[in-house]
């Protein structure tokens, strides 16, 4: 808008000029806002590590830098499709891919998630942030409180919350969460609780967090316990435990794996976590006693 165009609209009348003053000053605030940001044209970008060495940084000693890894000779496609940038791209595409080379393949780095310059996502992502973490990740059931046998959905009050919410709040490239109780912890900086619970103290955020995980581990020690005494009883005698408590004993093996594959030891949600140990429990009590 040139100051000629300016000059004519004020001249023809007063209200539709200062309504064009605030346009003119918006499209000047978002003019600037995007000066200041400078958001190039990612298109021909192939290295990011040049322009975001902060990002570059917290990802390298994040776990997604070593996925690739745990590739070994052994993969099959379904690891490859989920441990190195390859396998991901290829099973986005939704296409079959040749796992010859395969311990050659990259791992999950910026452009497994980002697609800069071909992407409508805000924050170039190949997917919307959720639905990306839940195509490698397992803990939504867990947060959400549902897909274990034969114990009832229990939801909590985080269940409705994002993966990027505790994982990556400003961007953290880390993933990890920050705890209230991390040692390191300067004290102006925030943890992820704090992002949403600004009303008590570090101190008390940090009990929650230590108590959920005490509960967990007082729980499952017992039941871990037991069933490494079952399976030593079992392999001396393979015939101990007829059809029926077999098939109880994988049941429980299945739903422990559920928390053991979210390896949040009870933060996503204690009182599925709980739930489930308590059923697993029951069903090992009947167990043992068929043993004896
Ligand atoms: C020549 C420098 C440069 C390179 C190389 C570069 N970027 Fe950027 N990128 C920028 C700048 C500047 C911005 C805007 C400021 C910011 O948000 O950091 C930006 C913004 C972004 C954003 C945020 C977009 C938004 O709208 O907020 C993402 C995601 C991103 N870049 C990813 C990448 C990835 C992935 C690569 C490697 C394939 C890459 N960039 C390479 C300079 C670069
Ligand atoms: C659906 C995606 C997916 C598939 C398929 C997959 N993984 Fe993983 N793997 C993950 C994720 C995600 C993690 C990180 C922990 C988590 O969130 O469960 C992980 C973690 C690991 C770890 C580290 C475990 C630890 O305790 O630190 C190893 C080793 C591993 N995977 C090997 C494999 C192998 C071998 C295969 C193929 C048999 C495989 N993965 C298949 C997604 C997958
Ligand atoms: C596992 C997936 C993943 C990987 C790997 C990854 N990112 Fe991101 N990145 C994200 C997600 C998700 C967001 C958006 C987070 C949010 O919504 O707040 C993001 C946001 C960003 C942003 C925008 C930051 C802002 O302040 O808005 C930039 C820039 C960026 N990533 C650059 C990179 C670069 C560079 C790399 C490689 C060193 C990288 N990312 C690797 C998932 C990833
Ligand atoms: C392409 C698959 C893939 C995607 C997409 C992905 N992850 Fe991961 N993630 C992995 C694998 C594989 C590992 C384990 C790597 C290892 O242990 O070597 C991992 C590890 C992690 C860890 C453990 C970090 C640590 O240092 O202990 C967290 C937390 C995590 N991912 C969160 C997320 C979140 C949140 C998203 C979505 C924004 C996401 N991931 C997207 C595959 C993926
Ligand atoms: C309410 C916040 C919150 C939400 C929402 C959340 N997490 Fe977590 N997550 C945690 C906490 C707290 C831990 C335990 C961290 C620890 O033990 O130091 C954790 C642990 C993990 C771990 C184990 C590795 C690690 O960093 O300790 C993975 C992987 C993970 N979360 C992935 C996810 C994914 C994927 C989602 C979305 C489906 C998600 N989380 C949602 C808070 C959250
Ligand atoms: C993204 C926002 C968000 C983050 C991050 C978050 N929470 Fe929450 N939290 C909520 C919401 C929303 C509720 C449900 C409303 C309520 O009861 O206040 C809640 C409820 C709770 C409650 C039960 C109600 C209460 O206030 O006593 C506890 C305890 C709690 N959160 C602890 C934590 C801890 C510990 C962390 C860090 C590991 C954390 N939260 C991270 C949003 C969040």
């Amino acid at each position: 808008m040139t100051n000629s165009t300016h000059r004519k609209t004020t001249g023809i009348a007063i209200v539709p000029a200062v309504v064009l003053a605030a346009f003119t000053a918006l499209f000047h605030m978002v003019g600037f806002a995007a000066q200041e940001k400078n958001i190039p044209d990612h298109s021909s970008f192939t290295d990011c590590q040049a322009c975001h060495a902060e990002k570059f940084k917290m990802w390298e000693a994040s776990k997604h830098s070593e996925a690739s890894t745990h590739v070994t000779p052994k993969s099959g496609a379904d690891c490859i499709g989920c441990h190195t940038a390859e396998g991901f791209a290829a099973r986005l595409r939704g296409e079959k891919f040749d796992p010859a080379g395969k311990e050659k393949f990259n791992t999950i780095s910026c452009v497994s998630c980002h697609k800069p310059g071909s992407s409508a996502n805000p924050k170039q992502l190949v997917r919307d942030s959720e639905k990306l973490c839940d195509e490698c990740h397992t803990q939504r059931r867990v947060l959400e409180g549902k897909g274990a046998t034969g114990v009832k959905d229990t939801r909590s009050f985080h269940s409705a919350l994002t993966c990027v919410s505790c994982h990556m709040p400003e961007a953290n490239h880390y993933l990890k969460v920050i705890r209230p109780d991390d040692p390191d912890l300067p004290e102006d900086r925030l943890d992820t609780c704090a992002r949403c619970h600004k009303d008590n103290s570090r101190k008390a955020r940090a009990k929650h967090l230590l108590d959920w995980q005490a509960f967990y581990k007082e729980a499952m020690d017992p039941i871990n316990a037991d069933l490494a005494a079952i399976s030593a009883a079992t392999k001396e005698k393979p015939d101990l435990l007829n059809a029926g408590l077999k098939a109880k004993l994988s049941t429980v093996r299945a739903n422990l794996f559920i928390l053991q594959q979210d390896a949040s030891r009870g933060a996503h949600n204690l009182d599925f976590a709980l739930e489930i140990m308590s059923q697993a429990s029951k069903d090992i009590k009947e167990i043992k006693a068929a043993i004896k």
